[in-house]
Protein backbone atom coordinates (compact mmCIF):
# COMPACT_ATOMS: atom_id res chain seq x y z
CA UNK A 1 0.00 0.00 0.00
CA UNK A 2 2.43 2.47 1.13
CA UNK A 3 4.70 1.61 -2.25
CA UNK A 4 1.35 2.04 -4.54
CA UNK A 5 1.40 5.49 -2.82
CA UNK A 6 4.81 6.56 -3.42
CA UNK A 7 4.55 5.48 -6.81
CA UNK A 8 1.39 7.59 -7.36
CA UNK A 9 3.16 10.63 -5.82
CA UNK A 10 6.53 10.15 -7.94
CA UNK A 11 4.57 9.60 -10.73
CA UNK A 12 2.48 13.17 -9.75
CA UNK A 13 5.53 15.03 -8.95
CA UNK A 14 7.02 13.83 -12.56
CA UNK A 15 4.15 15.11 -14.89
CA UNK A 16 3.88 18.18 -12.30
CA UNK A 17 7.89 19.08 -12.80
CA UNK A 18 7.19 18.34 -16.81
CA UNK A 19 4.35 20.86 -16.75
CA UNK A 20 6.05 23.71 -15.39
CA UNK A 21 9.33 22.95 -17.89
CA UNK A 22 6.27 22.98 -20.60
CA UNK A 23 5.10 26.09 -19.58
CA UNK A 24 8.65 27.84 -18.95
CA UNK A 25 9.90 27.27 -21.96
CA UNK A 26 7.23 27.88 -24.06
CA UNK A 27 7.23 31.68 -22.62
CA UNK A 28 11.20 31.70 -22.93
CA UNK A 29 11.96 30.13 -26.63
CA UNK A 30 13.47 32.44 -28.55
CA UNK A 31 11.10 34.23 -30.96
CA UNK A 32 11.68 35.18 -34.72
CA UNK A 33 9.11 38.13 -36.39
CA UNK A 34 9.86 39.51 -39.52
CA UNK A 35 7.87 42.54 -41.34
CA UNK A 36 8.32 45.33 -43.85
CA UNK A 37 5.62 46.97 -42.80
CA UNK A 38 6.46 50.60 -42.91
CA UNK A 39 4.82 53.42 -40.83
CA UNK A 40 5.85 56.65 -42.20
CA UNK A 41 3.21 59.50 -41.45
CA UNK A 42 1.52 57.64 -38.31
CA UNK A 43 1.94 58.02 -34.71
CA UNK A 44 2.34 55.42 -31.98
CA UNK A 45 2.51 56.38 -28.14
CA UNK A 46 4.11 53.79 -25.89
CA UNK A 47 3.87 53.88 -22.15
CA UNK A 48 6.87 53.11 -20.51
CA UNK A 49 8.84 53.42 -23.17
CA UNK A 50 12.46 54.03 -21.53
CA UNK A 51 13.16 50.63 -21.08
CA UNK A 52 12.28 46.75 -21.23
CA UNK A 53 10.15 46.04 -23.57
CA UNK A 54 8.46 49.14 -24.48
CA UNK A 55 12.27 50.44 -25.59
CA UNK A 56 12.48 47.75 -27.61
CA UNK A 57 9.16 48.15 -29.24
CA UNK A 58 10.07 51.76 -29.72
CA UNK A 59 13.21 51.13 -31.40
CA UNK A 60 11.75 48.68 -33.67
CA UNK A 61 8.25 51.25 -35.25
CA UNK A 62 10.82 54.71 -35.00
CA UNK A 63 12.66 52.38 -37.57
CA UNK A 64 10.08 51.95 -39.04
CA UNK A 65 9.47 55.56 -39.62
CA UNK A 66 6.62 56.56 -37.51
CA UNK A 67 6.48 59.00 -35.08
CA UNK A 68 6.96 57.21 -31.34
CA UNK A 69 5.92 59.26 -28.12
CA UNK A 70 7.70 57.98 -24.93
CA UNK A 71 4.87 58.34 -22.30
CA UNK A 72 6.94 58.06 -19.04
CA UNK A 73 7.08 59.04 -15.23
CA UNK A 74 11.02 59.88 -15.69
CA UNK A 75 11.94 62.41 -18.05
CA UNK A 76 15.63 62.52 -17.91
CA UNK A 77 15.43 58.25 -18.34
CA UNK A 78 12.93 58.63 -21.19
CA UNK A 79 15.35 61.84 -22.56
CA UNK A 80 18.60 59.41 -22.91
CA UNK A 81 16.48 56.78 -24.33
CA UNK A 82 14.73 59.38 -27.41
CA UNK A 83 18.24 60.31 -27.97
CA UNK A 84 19.34 56.49 -28.33
CA UNK A 85 16.75 55.48 -30.89
CA UNK A 86 17.40 58.38 -32.50
CA UNK A 87 20.99 57.96 -33.28
CA UNK A 88 19.95 54.51 -33.96
CA UNK A 89 17.26 54.72 -36.09
CA UNK A 90 18.24 57.91 -37.48
CA UNK A 91 13.99 58.80 -37.19
CA UNK A 92 14.30 62.92 -35.21
CA UNK A 93 10.53 62.01 -34.65
CA UNK A 94 11.02 60.80 -31.26
CA UNK A 95 8.95 63.03 -28.69
CA UNK A 96 9.33 62.38 -24.61
CA UNK A 97 6.13 63.13 -22.47
CA UNK A 98 5.76 62.97 -18.52
CA UNK A 99 2.96 60.58 -17.27
CA UNK A 100 2.72 58.85 -13.66
CA UNK A 101 0.04 56.48 -14.18
CA UNK A 102 0.44 56.45 -10.13
CA UNK A 103 -1.79 59.22 -10.17
CA UNK A 104 -5.11 60.01 -12.44
CA UNK A 105 -4.45 63.43 -12.39
CA UNK A 106 -1.53 63.19 -14.67
CA UNK A 107 -2.76 60.82 -16.61
CA UNK A 108 -5.43 63.39 -17.29
CA UNK A 109 -3.03 66.22 -18.12
CA UNK A 110 -0.97 64.15 -20.25
CA UNK A 111 -3.89 63.04 -22.36
CA UNK A 112 -5.21 66.37 -22.65
CA UNK A 113 -1.91 67.76 -23.98
CA UNK A 114 -2.22 64.83 -26.65
CA UNK A 115 -5.24 65.76 -27.91
CA UNK A 116 -4.26 69.42 -28.14
CA UNK A 117 -1.16 68.58 -30.20
CA UNK A 118 -1.09 65.13 -31.85
CA UNK A 119 -2.82 65.55 -35.17
CA UNK A 120 -3.23 61.47 -35.15
CA UNK A 121 -2.88 58.26 -33.10
CA UNK A 122 -2.56 54.82 -34.74
CA UNK A 123 -1.08 52.90 -32.58
CA UNK A 124 -1.02 52.77 -28.60
CA UNK A 125 0.29 50.62 -26.30
CA UNK A 126 -0.28 50.15 -22.78
CA UNK A 127 2.83 48.73 -21.50
CA UNK A 128 4.25 50.59 -18.43
CA UNK A 129 3.83 48.49 -15.16
CA UNK A 130 5.46 47.62 -11.91
CA UNK A 131 6.02 43.96 -11.29
CA UNK A 132 7.32 44.58 -7.09
CA UNK A 133 5.17 46.61 -5.29
CA UNK A 134 6.83 49.84 -4.04
CA UNK A 135 4.44 51.33 -1.91
CA UNK A 136 0.37 50.82 -0.54
CA UNK A 137 -1.34 52.42 -3.10
CA UNK A 138 -1.74 54.76 -5.81
CA UNK A 139 -2.42 58.28 -5.04
CA UNK A 140 -5.83 58.06 -5.08
CA UNK A 141 -5.93 55.37 -3.03
CA UNK A 142 -6.13 52.08 -5.15
CA UNK A 143 -3.61 48.84 -4.78
CA UNK A 144 -0.72 50.04 -6.74
CA UNK A 145 -0.77 47.00 -9.25
CA UNK A 146 -4.07 47.82 -10.25
CA UNK A 147 -4.24 51.47 -10.40
CA UNK A 148 -1.14 51.45 -12.71
CA UNK A 149 -0.70 48.50 -14.51
CA UNK A 150 -4.51 48.88 -15.41
CA UNK A 151 -6.84 52.30 -14.12
CA UNK A 152 -4.05 54.36 -15.00
CA UNK A 153 -4.34 52.67 -18.55
CA UNK A 154 -7.86 52.33 -18.61
CA UNK A 155 -8.63 56.34 -18.03
CA UNK A 156 -5.58 57.17 -20.81
CA UNK A 157 -7.20 55.04 -23.54
CA UNK A 158 -10.71 56.47 -22.76
CA UNK A 159 -9.47 59.93 -22.66
CA UNK A 160 -7.74 59.13 -26.24
CA UNK A 161 -10.57 57.22 -27.98
CA UNK A 162 -11.59 59.98 -30.28
CA UNK A 163 -8.34 60.62 -31.15
CA UNK A 164 -7.85 56.63 -32.18
CA UNK A 165 -11.21 56.65 -34.06
CA UNK A 166 -10.47 59.66 -35.78
CA UNK A 167 -7.09 58.30 -36.98
CA UNK A 168 -8.58 54.42 -37.89
CA UNK A 169 -8.08 51.85 -38.69
CA UNK A 170 -5.53 51.98 -35.31
CA UNK A 171 -4.50 49.68 -32.50
CA UNK A 172 -5.00 49.62 -28.61
CA UNK A 173 -2.64 47.23 -27.36
CA UNK A 174 -2.53 45.75 -23.48
CA UNK A 175 0.31 44.65 -22.40
CA UNK A 176 -1.07 41.69 -20.21
CA UNK A 177 0.61 38.61 -18.69
CA UNK A 178 -0.21 34.90 -18.36
CA UNK A 179 0.28 35.53 -14.47
CA UNK A 180 -3.87 36.39 -14.95
CA UNK A 181 -4.31 32.79 -14.77
CA UNK A 182 -2.91 33.48 -10.85
CA UNK A 183 -6.45 34.69 -9.87
CA UNK A 184 -8.53 31.97 -8.92
CA UNK A 185 -11.52 33.57 -7.30
CA UNK A 186 -14.24 35.62 -8.89
CA UNK A 187 -13.09 39.25 -8.36
CA UNK A 188 -14.39 41.13 -5.21
CA UNK A 189 -15.89 44.91 -6.22
CA UNK A 190 -15.87 45.73 -2.39
CA UNK A 191 -14.98 49.51 -1.79
CA UNK A 192 -13.75 48.80 1.18
CA UNK A 193 -14.79 50.61 4.46
CA UNK A 194 -15.43 54.32 4.64
CA UNK A 195 -12.44 56.17 5.31
CA UNK A 196 -10.22 53.31 4.97
CA UNK A 197 -6.62 53.84 3.48
CA UNK A 198 -7.25 51.44 0.09
CA UNK A 199 -10.27 51.88 -1.94
CA UNK A 200 -11.01 48.35 -3.68
CA UNK A 201 -8.77 46.81 -1.09
CA UNK A 202 -9.56 43.29 -2.88
CA UNK A 203 -8.47 44.37 -6.55
CA UNK A 204 -5.35 43.34 -5.78
CA UNK A 205 -1.75 42.34 -6.87
CA UNK A 206 -0.31 42.03 -9.97
CA UNK A 207 -2.08 38.71 -11.26
CA UNK A 208 -5.53 40.81 -10.96
CA UNK A 209 -4.00 43.81 -12.90
CA UNK A 210 -2.95 41.78 -15.87
CA UNK A 211 -6.26 40.42 -15.34
CA UNK A 212 -8.00 43.55 -15.70
CA UNK A 213 -5.66 44.46 -18.87
CA UNK A 214 -7.55 41.80 -20.27
CA UNK A 215 -10.76 42.47 -19.77
CA UNK A 216 -10.48 45.72 -20.91
CA UNK A 217 -9.22 44.56 -24.57
CA UNK A 218 -12.00 42.43 -24.44
CA UNK A 219 -14.58 44.79 -23.55
CA UNK A 220 -12.96 47.49 -25.68
CA UNK A 221 -13.20 45.73 -28.78
CA UNK A 222 -17.22 45.07 -28.37
CA UNK A 223 -17.43 48.87 -27.52
CA UNK A 224 -15.30 49.96 -30.54
CA UNK A 225 -17.34 47.14 -32.72
CA UNK A 226 -18.76 49.74 -35.38
CA UNK A 227 -15.33 51.71 -35.89
CA UNK A 228 -11.54 50.57 -37.31
CA UNK A 229 -10.21 50.65 -33.81
CA UNK A 230 -9.15 46.96 -33.15
CA UNK A 231 -8.23 46.06 -29.21
CA UNK A 232 -6.10 43.27 -28.33
CA UNK A 233 -4.39 42.08 -25.41
CA UNK A 234 -1.13 39.68 -25.38
CA UNK A 235 1.72 37.95 -23.00
CA UNK A 236 5.57 38.78 -24.42
CA UNK A 237 6.83 36.08 -22.84
CA UNK A 238 9.45 35.72 -19.52
CA UNK A 239 11.55 38.52 -20.74
CA UNK A 240 14.91 39.77 -18.41
CA UNK A 241 14.17 43.21 -17.80
CA UNK A 242 13.72 44.99 -14.66
CA UNK A 243 10.60 44.73 -13.69
CA UNK A 244 11.52 42.66 -10.80
CA UNK A 245 14.65 44.76 -9.39
CA UNK A 246 12.16 47.45 -7.38
CA UNK A 247 13.13 46.89 -3.76
CA UNK A 248 10.06 45.28 -2.50
CA UNK A 249 7.97 47.73 -0.27
CA UNK A 250 8.52 46.85 3.63
CA UNK A 251 10.08 43.17 2.24
CA UNK A 252 6.55 42.05 1.02
CA UNK A 253 6.81 39.10 -0.60
CA UNK A 254 10.75 39.27 -0.55
CA UNK A 255 11.30 35.59 -1.26
CA UNK A 256 8.86 35.28 -4.10
CA UNK A 257 10.33 38.11 -5.63
CA UNK A 258 13.74 36.61 -5.67
CA UNK A 259 13.11 33.41 -6.67
CA UNK A 260 11.57 34.84 -9.89
CA UNK A 261 14.40 36.97 -9.93
CA UNK A 262 16.72 33.96 -10.35
CA UNK A 263 14.21 32.25 -13.00
CA UNK A 264 13.78 35.30 -15.00
CA UNK A 265 17.80 35.67 -14.90
CA UNK A 266 18.74 32.44 -16.30
CA UNK A 267 15.81 31.49 -17.74
CA UNK A 268 14.07 34.99 -19.63
CA UNK A 269 13.83 35.70 -23.05
CA UNK A 270 16.04 38.80 -24.33
CA UNK A 271 13.92 42.11 -24.25
CA UNK A 272 14.57 42.06 -28.49
CA UNK A 273 12.45 38.43 -28.20
CA UNK A 274 10.47 39.71 -25.73
CA UNK A 275 9.12 42.78 -27.59
CA UNK A 276 8.31 40.40 -30.45
CA UNK A 277 4.70 39.75 -30.01
CA UNK A 278 3.85 43.13 -29.15
CA UNK A 279 5.24 44.13 -32.57
CA UNK A 280 3.43 41.79 -34.06
CA UNK A 281 0.11 43.27 -32.60
CA UNK A 282 1.18 46.52 -33.16
CA UNK A 283 1.62 46.00 -37.20
CA UNK A 284 0.57 42.63 -38.45
CA UNK A 285 -1.58 43.08 -41.27
CA UNK A 286 -2.97 39.75 -40.56
CA UNK A 287 -4.74 41.03 -37.99
CA UNK A 288 -6.12 44.29 -39.77
CA UNK A 289 -9.57 42.96 -38.29
CA UNK A 290 -8.51 40.92 -35.02
CA UNK A 291 -10.03 42.65 -32.15
CA UNK A 292 -10.80 41.29 -28.42
CA UNK A 293 -7.73 38.28 -28.58
CA UNK A 294 -5.02 37.24 -26.81
CA UNK A 295 -1.98 36.79 -28.23
CA UNK A 296 1.65 34.84 -27.14
CA UNK A 297 4.19 33.95 -29.43
CA UNK A 298 3.09 35.85 -32.24
CA UNK A 299 -0.31 33.97 -32.32
CA UNK A 300 -3.67 34.05 -31.31
CA UNK A 301 -3.78 32.11 -27.57
CA UNK A 302 -7.05 32.42 -26.25
CA UNK A 303 -6.75 28.73 -25.35
CA UNK A 304 -3.82 29.89 -22.96
CA UNK A 305 -6.68 32.42 -20.79
CA UNK A 306 -8.27 31.22 -17.59
CA UNK A 307 -12.15 31.05 -17.37
CA UNK A 308 -12.26 34.72 -15.93
CA UNK A 309 -10.63 36.54 -18.37
CA UNK A 310 -13.40 34.90 -20.82
CA UNK A 311 -16.20 36.22 -18.50
CA UNK A 312 -17.89 38.85 -20.94
CA UNK A 313 -20.29 39.86 -17.84
CA UNK A 314 -17.03 40.15 -15.78
CA UNK A 315 -15.24 42.80 -18.30
CA UNK A 316 -18.82 44.81 -18.48
CA UNK A 317 -19.02 44.66 -14.40
CA UNK A 318 -15.33 46.07 -14.44
CA UNK A 319 -15.88 48.81 -17.17
CA UNK A 320 -18.78 50.45 -15.04
CA UNK A 321 -16.58 50.15 -11.85
CA UNK A 322 -13.92 51.96 -13.92
CA UNK A 323 -15.62 54.36 -15.00
CA UNK A 324 -16.97 55.15 -11.31
CA UNK A 325 -13.09 55.05 -10.35
CA UNK A 326 -12.30 57.62 -12.75
CA UNK A 327 -15.39 59.66 -12.55
CA UNK A 328 -13.37 62.74 -11.91
CA UNK A 329 -10.98 62.86 -14.88
CA UNK A 330 -13.43 61.91 -17.43
CA UNK A 331 -14.27 65.34 -18.74
CA UNK A 332 -11.53 66.03 -21.74
N1 LIG B 1 9.31 41.03 -18.14
C1 LIG B 1 8.46 40.04 -18.20
O1 LIG B 1 8.81 38.86 -18.13
C2 LIG B 1 6.99 40.31 -18.37
C3 LIG B 1 6.10 39.21 -18.42
C4 LIG B 1 4.76 39.45 -18.59
C5 LIG B 1 4.29 40.74 -18.75
N2 LIG B 1 5.17 41.79 -18.68
C6 LIG B 1 4.62 43.15 -18.81
O2 LIG B 1 5.39 43.88 -19.74
C7 LIG B 1 5.28 45.27 -19.47
C8 LIG B 1 6.63 45.94 -19.56
O3 LIG B 1 7.45 45.48 -18.51
P1 LIG B 1 9.01 45.21 -18.64
O4 LIG B 1 9.23 43.79 -18.33
O5 LIG B 1 9.56 45.78 -19.88
O6 LIG B 1 9.54 46.01 -17.35
P2 LIG B 1 10.42 47.34 -17.16
O7 LIG B 1 11.65 47.27 -17.97
O8 LIG B 1 10.52 47.53 -15.69
O9 LIG B 1 9.49 48.46 -17.79
C9 LIG B 1 8.37 48.95 -17.13
C10 LIG B 1 8.13 50.37 -17.58
O10 LIG B 1 6.97 50.85 -16.91
C11 LIG B 1 7.29 52.15 -16.39
N3 LIG B 1 6.45 52.52 -15.24
C12 LIG B 1 6.38 51.92 -14.04
N4 LIG B 1 5.56 52.61 -13.23
C13 LIG B 1 5.10 53.67 -13.94
C14 LIG B 1 4.25 54.75 -13.66
N5 LIG B 1 3.72 54.94 -12.44
N6 LIG B 1 3.97 55.65 -14.63
C15 LIG B 1 4.54 55.53 -15.85
N7 LIG B 1 5.39 54.53 -16.18
C16 LIG B 1 5.67 53.62 -15.24
C17 LIG B 1 8.75 52.04 -16.00
O11 LIG B 1 9.30 53.32 -15.80
P3 LIG B 1 10.67 53.52 -14.95
O12 LIG B 1 11.78 53.19 -15.90
O13 LIG B 1 10.62 54.97 -14.57
O14 LIG B 1 10.61 52.59 -13.78
C18 LIG B 1 9.29 51.32 -17.21
O15 LIG B 1 9.52 52.21 -18.27
C19 LIG B 1 4.60 45.38 -18.10
O16 LIG B 1 3.24 45.71 -18.28
C20 LIG B 1 4.71 43.97 -17.54
O17 LIG B 1 3.66 43.66 -16.64
C21 LIG B 1 6.50 41.61 -18.50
Amino acid sequence: MLLLALLVSITCLVLYVRRVKRILSRHSKPLTYFSDVMLHGKTVLITGGNSGIGKETALDLAGRGSRVILACRNLTKAKETAEEIKNITRNSNIITMELDLNDLESVKKFAQRINQNEKRLDILINNAGIGVRGSDCTKQNYDEFFGINYLGHFLLTYLLLDLLKKSAPSRIINISSYAHIFVKKYPDFYLGQHGAKIKYPNLSGYATSKLCNILHSKILSKKLKASKVISNSLHPGMVKTGILNNDPFQGKGLLRILLYRILFKYMGRSTKDGAKTVIYAAIDESLNDISGQYFENNSIANNELSKLAKDEKLAEKLWDISLQMCAEYLEN
